[in-house]
């Protein structure tokens, strides 16, 4: 499980967050058992406010032993604030559509993976992981439908830049579970399925279907978001993060082995939503009325 609340969650709230709420959401997130937490963001911070002070994110937080604390770098400015702060690892975010990653990050799909390059170049001579994520492969909020074609293609030569994995964002949350696992197949013929993660927004309320077609598929890795927190600020109709709650419940009914807490989960879901003052987004944790 890949903790992404931190980040792709409150990237996108309105209310200003504090620094203390941030790290104490993390230090939360850690203690249930989270192996990976993408604890911020090093982009601008005239285009994302809510992400400014990660630097003071990851210089408060407990770092617990075995956990991976991770955080988005757009270009080499964000990757040497991520390296400054002491991030573990990175992550290079770009998409299968060309008007999402204009809107997202104001390049072509060729600029971005150009940009990428350098950082991929550094991050290896300082040892540290590169993580990528491909946004829009089920979907676009500018073009609509999404080639897999295109997301493998993307995915492809990512993986061949240096990520040593790839999250598939499904970033408005249109996809179903046959879509999913075409998509997933057609991503595979080009980047080993050991490689692939998958990352779905639960806007029309498919996405543990989608998760679920994708174990079947083959995938091993799955973004969450804590509480079912999130959206992205460049993707109108964007919900919220499919919700770790409701993830790890699946996961546990599964039979698969997580190292993840369901009961601290939940009281990490149930801190983040009284902070923000509204109910929570997981359906599991309502259900152990939290
Ligand atoms: P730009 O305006 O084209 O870039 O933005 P620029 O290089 O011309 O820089 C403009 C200004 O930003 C300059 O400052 C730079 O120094 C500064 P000024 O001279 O005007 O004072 N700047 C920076 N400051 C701090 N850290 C940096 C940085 N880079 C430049 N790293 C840029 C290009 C990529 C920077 C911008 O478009 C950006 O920050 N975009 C980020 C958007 C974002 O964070 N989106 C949400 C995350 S993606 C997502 O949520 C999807 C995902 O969850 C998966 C899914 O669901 O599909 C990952
Ligand atoms: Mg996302």
């Amino acid at each position: 499980m890949v903790e992404v609340g931190p980040r792709d969650g409150l990237q996108n709230e309105k209310q200003e967050i504090s620094v203390a709420t941030r790290v104490a959401l993390i230090d939360r997130l850690s203690a249930a058992g989270l192996p990976v937490i993408e604890a911020g963001s090093f982009v601008s911070p005239k285009w994302v406010p809510q992400m400014a002070a990660s630097e003071e994110v990851l210089a408060g937080i407990q770092r617990r032993p075995g956990v991976t604390y991770s955080a988005l770098t757009p270009n080499m400015k964000g990757y040497e604030r991520a390296l400054q702060a002491r991030a573990d690892e990175v992550a290079v975010f770009g998409a299968a559509s060309e008007s999402f990653t204009q809107k997202n990050i104001n390049c072509s799909i060729a600029e971005s993976l150009e940009r990428f390059r350098p950082l991929l170049q550094q991050a290896r001579t300082d040892g540290i992981p590169v993580r990528g994520y491909v946004s829009c492969v089920l979907g676009c909020p500018y073009e609509g439908d999404i080639a897999p074609e295109k997301v493998a293609e993307v995915s492809a030569e990512l993986l061949e830049m240096g990520c040593y994995e790839i999250s598939l964002g499904d970033t408005i949350g249109v996809g179903t579970p046959e879509a999913a696992r075409r998509m997933i197949e057609t991503v595979a013929s080009r980047v080993p399925m050991e490689r692939l993660a998958v990352h779905f927004h639960d806007t029309y309320g498919q996405a543990l279907a989608n998760i679920y077609a994708a174990l079947q598929a083959g995938v091993a890795v799955v973004d969450s978001a804590v509480a079912g927190l999130g959206g992205c600020p460049y993707a109108r109709g964007a919900s919220g993060n499919v919700a770790s709650e409701d993830v790890l419940y699946m996961l546990d009914g599964l039979g698969i082995e997580t190292g993840v807490d369901l009961k601290r989960l939940v009281a990490a879901g149930d801190f983040i939503s009284a902070e923000l003052g509204r109910e929570s987004n997981s359906r599991v944790a309502r259900a152990l009325g939290g």
